[in-house]
């Protein structure tokens, strides 16, 4: 468990889809909370975690079905407030000496919520205030008896205990989901909760960066830290927390493929060279990569190639730095959180991130992870109180293996130059045209064909490149940007014009699935 200095609040799994959302709305509230899945919430745990409070997640499951999950009786014994949502209200219900019945009462989607109290209790503050409230319901059960000392403060059509509360022992339950886009007013709910549970906010960025740099210190305290600097949002914030720590203990390497876009290496390494004074090795490796990869067409045998390269020259250059006794990475909360899965059961999956995979164990290091309790956002917000500036932080994702897989088939250092090029003129459309932050991310890929054009009076025989940009949220799905077509052309005669070796361009408005977002 991570050592909390903050007011916490405990969200307890039930395996919801959307428990990390309501991780989301309370960070946002400047709260600091943890999700940890109902298997692992037990007596001891609730006595170390100490919590201000507590929420119970949605989940699939039926509470009227034997050994369904449940949360310690210690949880209302704790004296501190509790929400129930959804499945965690039929959970609170069913423990707290109320009934719930399974089937029959099905609602899914958009439901409208009325008042059914007084309207003014203090959890609904700002509810109601025009009427009825839209939120979102996805549930099978319901509850059809209120257990002792709860009463109703709000209904819908399906659900006659939408809105529950116990206000003497501050217990409250809703049946809809507060935590999604759909319920708009959702935040608010939160708001009152949190309020009603004594949070001061002190989870802000301020505090954190402060908390952090004094934990580094404490876990690092005299040893060398090394550090795989990608010039991607989390290795560079996580970099330079840790230098703030812990100064000339650090060292970054910046391996620089020879894959990168134009001008990257550069703009990075005097970034943080110059700017942040951080010592830096900028690895050019471009050479061994580019050899290695001479004549490889397949995709997953260029990453293979480039996965284990490296991890070799990463090592290479931490020998040469006399060794380090902890890696640095920029792992995040969601790379973390243990989630409930129902799949096969009720199983836990860890989900673990590693940057440099297999390296920390084949070195004998320990890992410093300081952006381990954060969600992106938050890190993007830590990376602005650090000094970042906005054109850095907002980047678009740009993968490990790099160019590599934006030219398909062979690699040449040719086609790499020109895809430079084609990707550069493009960035700059979009951002001339003000559509970068609205873009989830955007790229040119250089196409393995040749095709047939006229420039002038003359015949040309060049490549062909084609554009990718998508809408998403986390790249796991996403959808191709519906770009104008004067943008279209105007960026597609840009290019012709610009860029030597490129004679036609297409845009690719495949979604994801079934496309993947690079092509390859
Ligand atoms: P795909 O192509 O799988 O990409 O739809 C989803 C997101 O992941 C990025 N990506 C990678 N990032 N190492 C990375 O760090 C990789 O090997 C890698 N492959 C894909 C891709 O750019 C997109 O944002």
């Amino acid at each position: 468990m991570t050592q909390i200095t903050h007011q916490p609040l405990l969200i307890v799994d039930f395996g919801s889809q959307v428990t990390q959302l309501i991780a989301r709305r309370l960070r946002e509230l400047d709260v600091y909370c943890e999700i940890h899945p109902y298997q692992n919430v037990t007596a001891e745990f609730l006595t170390d975690f100490a919590p201000l409070a507590v929420i119970l997640s949605g989940g699939p499951a039926s509470v009227t079905e034997p050994d369904s999950p449940r949360v310690p009786q210690q949880v209302f014994d704790l004296g501190v407030p509790v929400l129930g949502i959804c499945y965690g209200q039929q959970v609170m219900m069913e423990q707290l000496g109320g009934r719930v019945e399974a089937g029959h009462h099905a609602e899914f989607g958009r439901a409208f919520v009325e008042s059914s109290g007084s309207g003014d209790h203090s959890l609904l503050q700002g509810w109601f205030a025009e009427g009825r409230e839209q939120v979102w319901m996805s549930h099978g059960d319901r509850v059809t008896a209120l257990a002792p000392g709860f009463e109703v403060l709000g209904t819908s059509p399906n659900a006659p205990f939408a809105i529950v509360a116990d206000t003497s022992r501050n217990f409250f339950a809703v049946q809809f989901h507060p935590e999604v886009h759909h319920t708009p007013n959702g935040r608010k709910l939160y708001q009152n909760f949190i309020r009603l549970a004594g949070f001061n906010g002190d989870w802000t960025m301020e505090a954190y960066r402060e908390q952090a740099v004094q934990q580094i210190r404490t876990q690092v305290g005299s040893g060398r830290v090394i550090c795989a600097l990608s010039g991607g949002v989390d290795s560079s914030v996580a970099a330079l927390l840790i230098h703030e720590a812990i100064g000339d203990q650090l060292t970054c390497v910046f391996v620089d493929h020879g894959l990168l876009r134009l001008n990257e290496a550069q703009e990075v390494v005097s970034m943080f060279r110059e700017h942040y004074n951080l010592h830096l090795i900028h690895a050019d490796e471009s050479d061994l990569f580019l050899s290695r990869l001479d004549g490889v067409s397949d995709p997953e045998t260029k990453r293979k190639i480039i996965g284990r390269l490296f991890i070799e020259v990463f090592e290479k250059h931490a020998k040469e730095l006399g060794g380090a006794d902890f890696l640095a990475q920029g792992t995040l909360y969601p790379d973390v959180i243990e989630s409930v899965s129902f799949s096969g059961g009720p199983s836990v999956t860890i989900k673990s991130h590693h940057n440099v995979g297999g390296l920390p164990e084949r070195m004998n290091m320990q890992l410093v992870e300081p952006l381990r309790e954060l969600f992106k956002d938050e890190v993007r917000e830590l990376g602005r109180e650090l000094g970042l500036p906005q054109s850095f932080i907002g980047r678009h994702p740009f993968p490990g293996p790099g160019l590599a897989i934006r030219c398909p088939g062979e690699i040449t250092r040719e086609k790499l130059e020109i895809l430079r090029k084609a990707d550069a003129v493009y960035i700059d459309q979009i951002r001339r045209h003000g559509l970068y932050d609205e873009i989830w991310q955007a790229f040119a890929a250089i196409l393995p064909v040749r095709t047939v054009g006229v420039m002038g009076d003359g015949r040309t025989y060049d490549f062909a490149c084609a554009l990718r940009a998508v809408t998403s949220v986390d790249g796991m799905t996403a959808d191709y940007y519906p770009f104008s077509h004067d943008f279209l052309g105007e960026t597609a005669t840009r290019i012709i014009n610009e860029v030597k070796g490129i004679n036609r361009v297409t845009y690719d408005i495949t979604s994801k699935p079934p496309g993947t977002i690079e092509w390859e």
